[in-house]
Parts: structure tokens; sequence; C-alpha cells
């Protein structure tokens, strides 16, 4: 007979290696009904490791794995699903041919009963649930059609589809607006209320403490520290291995060609996705040397405008780079002009080795360049030194993030595009990052182009701040002036 307040996860000395590595050692903990565990560590310290050990994603190599008494430990994912495991990915996987509603319906139903997707019952209970996490507008609408937050929010919906006993959250608000996180975070509590037990991953610690019981620190696949929100973000290892410092400003000396001819000028630009339009008469300049932020919400058009100057969509309007007119020209070209974006997706080439895909980013280079730049960025990096052989597609979130980065490095832009970086990062990898980039502008010529929704990163770095709403530029000014005038809706 089990007592209500029995957990329903019961996990202990959980283990897990990757060849020489130990990504997961000796982990445990339990988890009751209703209750919220935050599991908080730097990239890498094997969180999302943890979670696919539960979800029977990877086998673990010791522990066990009790699910209300029986142990599931390295039993297949499909039979660990069925038993009341459910995972909220990182990154969603829907069926693209599908509508929103026929992926929530498909959830719905065990493997063997996709007859039943037709009946009445299965139907109606899918609309509820499309409209519960706020998918009642684009039920119809199929998942490569819909916006980021929106794709979130689908895979939330096929969680609650399955009704699991216990739902394992990886990172649900990475690149979410503040608005949008307050959305999930209602989400998960509601999971919360109706009894499920939650394991929730985020690098978002305000957001993680707020909802909480209890927090599990993690470093280097171990546990640091274990205790309520507040007594783990106070511990001394938790703070200096995870949250770091403040990030700090970065003056910088004056641009002596401050009133010169702009590096970068975008005149106008209109884009298109169809009837919708993506880009309304956007201007903006990017003079030689300078950190330029353009600062604004999902969906407000930072990206299209990035790809739009690197040649990957076509547009209205003129780009001119260095004096010439980029329209119509190829992005292979661009790239090779020195216009080096390095994309929110990240684009790394999952198969090669972290070493491999430096290498391709340095091709161009002579031989002599190429090694001093790759040595310099492994200095800057220093987990990409140690992972030189790894095959990208298995490093953590944060990993390949800095992957993608030092790649776009690796071509020695003359102009950078940095779009939403933070995006996945622990603190202190923000705060490391933050660093770079200002030794990145002591030290070489590079011009910056970043675009981002984490006001708290763009700020501190830029000369100037461009504020994207709705397709248009509504604020131009110095980050100073921002705070006052532009705060509200950002800080
Ligand atoms: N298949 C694998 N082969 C080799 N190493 C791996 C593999 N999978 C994961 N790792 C390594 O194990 C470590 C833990 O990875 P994990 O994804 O669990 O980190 P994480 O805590 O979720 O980090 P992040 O916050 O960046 O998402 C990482 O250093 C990662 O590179
Ligand atoms: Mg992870």
């Amino acid at each position: 007979m089990m007592l209500a307040t029995a957990p329903t996860l019961d996990v202990s000395g959980l283990t897990k290696r990757f060849g020489g590595l130990i990504a997961v050692k000796e982990i445990g903990f339990t988890i009751a009904p209703g209750e919220i565990l935050g599991l908080i560590g730097p990239n890498g310290s094997g969180k999302s490791t943890v979670m696919k050990l539960i979800m029977g994603i990877e086998r673990p190599d010791a522990g066990t794995v009790k699910l209300a008494g029986t142990d599931i430990a390295g039993w297949p994912t499909h039979r660990i699903a069925r038993q009341g495991v459910g995972m909220v990915f990182q990154h969603s996987r829907p069926l693209p041919r599908q509508t929103v509603l026929e992926n929530i319906k498909l959830a719905l139903l065990p493997d063997s009963l996709f007859r039943l997707a037709a009946e009445p019952h299965v139907d109606h209970r899918a609309r509820e649930i499309a409209e519960r996490v706020g998918l009642g507008a684009v039920m119809h609408r199929r998942p490569p059609t819909l916006p980021f937050a929106d794709l979130r929010r689908l895979e939330m919906a096929k969680a609650l589809a399955r009704n699991p006993k216990v739902v394992l959250v990886d990172e649900p608000f990475a690149g979410l607006t503040s608005g949008e996180v307050a959305v999930f975070s209602e989400l998960i509590e509601g999971f919360r209320r109706e009894g499920h037990a939650v394991l929730l991953v985020d690098h978002n610690v305000k957001s993680v403490a707020a909802m909480v019981d209890r927090v599990l620190a993690m470093y280097l696949g171990q546990r640091i520290a274990e205790g309520t929100a507040e007594e783990v973000m106070r511990d001394e290892t938790v703070r200096r291995v995870y949250i770091g410092g403040k990030i700090e400003a970065h003056p910088r000396k004056e641009l002596d060609n401050k009133g010169g001819e702009a590096l970068l000028d975008v005149r106008g630009v209109d884009v298109f996705y169809g009837k919708a339009r993506a880009l309304q008469e956007v201007s903006l300049h990017v003079n030689t040397g300078e950190f330029v932020s353009v600062v604004g919400l999902n969906g407000a058009g930072k990206t299209t405008l990035f790809n739009a100057i690197s040649g990957l969509v076509p547009f209205a309007g003129d780009i001119h780079w260095s004096g010439n007119s980029l329209n119509g020209r190829d992005p292979a070209r661009i790239a090779r002009e020195g216009i080096v974006q390095c994309p929110e997706t990240r684009e790394l080439f999952g198969d090669m080795s972290v070493r491999e895909n430096l290498d391709l980013g340095g091709q161009h280079l002579p031989r002599a360049h190429r090694e001093e730049q790759l040595n310099w960025l492994l200095d800057l990096f220093p987990i990409l030194r140690e992972r030189q052989h790894q095959q990208a597609v298995t490093l953590s979130g944060g990993e390949q993030q800095m992957l993608a980065i030092a790649r776009a490095l690796m071509m020695r832009p003359k102009l950078l595009i940095l779009d939403e970086p933070t995006l996945g990062l622990a603190p202190v990898i923000l705060e490391q990052l933050s660093n770079a980039l200002g030794r990145l502008r002591e030290t070489t010529p590079i011009t910056v182009l970043l675009g981002e929704q984490n006001v708290t990163f763009a700020l501190p770095h830029a000369d100037r701040v461009y504020v994207l709403e709705h397709a248009r530029v509504v604020w131009e000014g110095d980050p100073e002036r921002f705070a006052a005038e532009m705060g509200a809706g950002y800080l």
C-alpha cells in the first residue's frame, strides 16, 4: 500500500559515462505528487542527460529510477512513456504535415489506437488542450508555419495530452519573452495543481526559483547543493560555478570615425513573407568598429533583418556594404566579403567533431592565420578545447551555442552578426561571453551587430541601440537612455 506522500519519482545513484567523461555521477532525488524540483547547473553539467536517463533515451550505467515504486531504469523509452513519464523537449519535434490539432490528438492516443483519432471525445479533448495552452487560434495550422513560442506551446500540449505522472521539462523558457515566460510558468503550475511530479531545468534562475519547491544544483555531473531555491542560490559554490557576477559594461574609447561612412547601411528595407510584412521601412547603419544592438521581442523581425543582410531572404530597399550595394548578391559572396552571421538556429554540422566544425569556418584563411585564430578561440572557450573530438550533435545545448559563435569567429569576420547568442547559456557563461566580446573589441577591429531580447546582455556592450517592434524600428539611441525611454516591457 502506498501512502499519499510517497514520492512519485525516486532516483538514486544515477550514473552515465560517455567514454572517459562521467556526464552524470551518482545523482539521487525524489519528487512527490504536486511537487516541482528545479535542476540547475552550468552548461554541460549533466541536466539534460539526467532527464534522458529517466526517459530511457540514454541507458544509465548505474542507479535506479523508481516510478511509483517500479524501477524503470534501462527500460525502452516507449515503455517508460506508457508507464507515466513525459518529457517536454528543449527543441520541439512535431509532425510537420499534421495540423496542431492532429498532433495533439496523436499524443492523446496510445500507439495502437490511432484509428480512434476521429472519435468526437478525442476531438473535444484535443481542442480543450489547445485552448488551455493558447493554441486555440492556430489549431488548424501546420507546425512549420508557427512562431517559436507556439511550437513550445505545442510541446506542452502534447505533454498534457499524455497525462504523465512525472513531467520532465527541459529549458521551457529559453528564447521566450518575459510575458511568454509568465504564461509557461502558469502552465507548469497547472501540472503541479493536477498532482503531477515535475522536474524543471532552465537557466532563467529567477523564474525557476519563483516556482520550485526545492532545487538540486549540479556541476560536472555531480550534486553540489540541494535545498530551497533561496538556500541553493546563496550557496557559495553555486554562485561561483553557475550564477557568476554581474555583466559589466564595456565602455570603449571614442571611435574616430563616428561621423564617417557607414560600413553597413540599411535603407528603407521591406521584407514580405507571402502577405505578411516582416520588415517595414527599416533603416539602420553600423560604422566600422561599432557595436550595435538590435533589441526586440520574438517575432519583431530581428532574424529577418539579419537574413536580408546576409542575402538569405529577398528584400526591397537598399543595403550597402563598404559603399557597395548588396542587392541581389548571393549569400556565399556576402560571407566572403566579411559579413558573417551566427544564426539563432546554430546550423552546426552535427555529425562532425567540434574541431571539424571550426576548421570548416577557417577554411578560407591562410594556414598560419587559421592556427592562430583557432588557438585564440580555444583559449576563449576552454570547453571547446577539451571537447575537440566530440561530435557536435552530442554537445550540451550551451556548448553548441559556444561552438556556433566560435565557428563564426573562425571566419575572421569584418562584421559579426550575432542572433540571440544568449539562448540557453548559463548565467556564468553569459558573463564569460560578455567578457570575450569585450576583449574581442579591444584586441581586434571587429564590428558587431547583435540581436537580443535579453537587454541585460545587449546594453552593456552597445555603442548604439535600435529597438525593433512589429517589423519597424521604433527607437534609436544610446544604451544609457534606453532604460528611461524604452525600459518598460524590456527590463
Ligand atoms: N553522446 C554523448 N557523447 C559524449 N558526450 C556527451 C554525450 N551526450 C552528452 N555528452 C556530454 O555530457 C555533458 C553533459 O551534457 P548535458 O546535455 O546533460 O548538459 P546540460 O547540463 O543539459 O547542459 P546545458 O545547460 O548546456 O543544456 C556535456 O559535456 C556533453 O558534452
Ligand atoms: Mg541541456
